[in-house]
C-alpha cells in the first residue's frame, strides 16, 4: 500500500458550496439581491445536458437564481448573440455561461466575445484572460484551474520554487491553470503533445497537472515521488470488466500506479470535477458582489 493521500474532490466540493451559500446570505441581507447564473445550452449533447442540470440544481441548493436557456442545435449565431446582449443587460443575471462545445457552425470566440467580462463567469473572454496573464486582481478566473489550485495549495502552504508541470494547453484549463501557478511563484513548464521526453519533465514536477483527455498516459514512473498529482481527464472507457458494453471514468493518470508513487492525487471520478461546479458558484457570487458594490466574499 501506498502513503498517498488520495485528494477527496467531493468534500473539497461540499466546503466550498457550504461557505458560497453563506455569503449569499450575507449578500441578500446587505444588498437585498440574490446572485443569479444564465446559463446557455446549445443543441442536445447528453453530457452538455448533465452538466447544465447539475449547475442549475447547485445554483439554487446555494440560494441563487438559476436561469436556464437551451437553444436548438441549428439556432443562428446572430440569434445566440441577440440572447447574449440581452443577458448582459439583465440586472437580474450576474453570470452568463455558454456551455461549451458549441455546433460547428457557431464561431465560439465571438460568443465568449459577446459576453460582459463582468459576467464572465467562466474566465474566457480575453479581457479576463488578459487579467490572469498580467497578474491583475480583478481577473474572473476559469473554474477548472481555479478548483485545481485550490486543492493544491491545501497540500502545499507555500507553492514558491516550485516545479510545476501543466500538461494540455487548452484555454480552459492548460493555460490559465500555468498563469495561476506562475503568479505563485511555481517554475512553471507547459507540456503538450509536441513536448519531447515528456516523462522526463513529468519526473521533475513537484506538481503535475494533467489535462489532455487522454486516459491514463500519465503512467506511474513518470510521478516524482512525493509529487501532487491532479488530474483533470475524465475520459469513457470501455470496462467490459463490468459486463458487456459497460464503460466507466478514467482520468489522465493512471491511477494504481501513480498512487503508489505519489505524495497526493486526485481520483477520477470524485477529484478535480466536484470542484468545476463549485468555483462556477464561487465565481457568480463573487460576480455579483463586484456588480453590487459589495466588499469581495470571503470565499
Ligand atoms: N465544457 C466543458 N467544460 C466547460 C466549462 O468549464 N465551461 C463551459 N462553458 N463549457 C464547458
Amino acid at each position: 500500500m501506498s502513503d498517498a493521500r488520495v485528494i477527496d474532490g467531493k468534500a473539497f466540493a461540499e466546503a466550498l458550496r457550504r461557505r458560497v451559500a453563506d455569503e449569499v446570505h450575507r449578500l441578500r441581507d446587505y444588498a437585498h439581491t440574490v446572485p443569479g447564473l444564465a446559463v446557455v445550452l446549445v443543441g442536445e449533447d447528453p453530457a452538455s445536458q448533465i452538466y447544465v442540470r447539475n449547475k442549475g440544481r447547485q445554483t439554487v441548493e446555494a440560494g441563487m437564481q438559476s436561469f436556464e436557456h437551451r437553444l436548438p442545435a441549428d439556432v443562428t449565431e446572430g440569434e445566440l448573440l441577440t440572447l447574449i446582449h440581452g443577458l448582459n443587460h439583465d440586472a437580474a443575471v450576474h453570470g452568463i455561461l455558454v456551455q461549451l462545445p458549441l455546433p460547428d457552425h457557431i464561431d465560439s470566440h465571438a460568443v465568449i466575445d459577446a459576453i460582459d467580462p463582468q459576467k464572465d463567469v467562466d474566465g474566457f473572454h480575453v479581457v479576463n484572460a488578459g487579467r490572469l496573464a498580467v497578474g491583475a486582481p480583478d481577473a474572473m478566473v476559469p473554474c477548472t484551474p481555479l478548483g485545481c489550485l485550490m486543492m493544491i495549495k491545501d497540500r502545499h502552504d507555500d507553492l514558491s520554487g516550485l516545479r510545476a508541470l501543466v500538461l494540455g494547453r487548452s484555454n480552459i484549463v492548460g493555460k490559465p491553470m500555468a498563469a495561476l501557478l506562475l503568479a505563485e511563484h511555481c517554475t512553471v513548464t507547459l507540456a503538450h503533445s509536441r513536448t519531447r521526453d515528456l516523462a522526463g519533465e513529468c519526473r521533475r514536477a513537484d506538481i503535475l497537472v494533467a489535462a489532455v483527455g487522454r486516459p491514463a498516459m500519465v503512467k506511474g514512473d513518470w510521478v516524482k515521488p512525493g509529487a501532487t498529482v491532479i488530474d483533470v481527464g475524465i475520459n469513457r472507457v470501455d470496462a467490459p470488466e463490468r459486463g458487456p458494453g459497460k464503460t466507466r471514468l478514467a482520468g489522465d493518470v493512471d491511477f494504481a500506479a501513480a498512487v503508489e508513487v505519489a505524495g497526493a492525487i486526485t481520483p477520477v471520478p470524485g477529484g478535480v470535477g466536484p470542484m468545476t461546479i463549485a468555483c462556477l458558484l464561487r465565481n457568480t457570487l463573487v460576480a455579483a458582489c463586484q456588480q453590487l458594490g459589495a466588499d469581495p466574499p470571503d470565499v
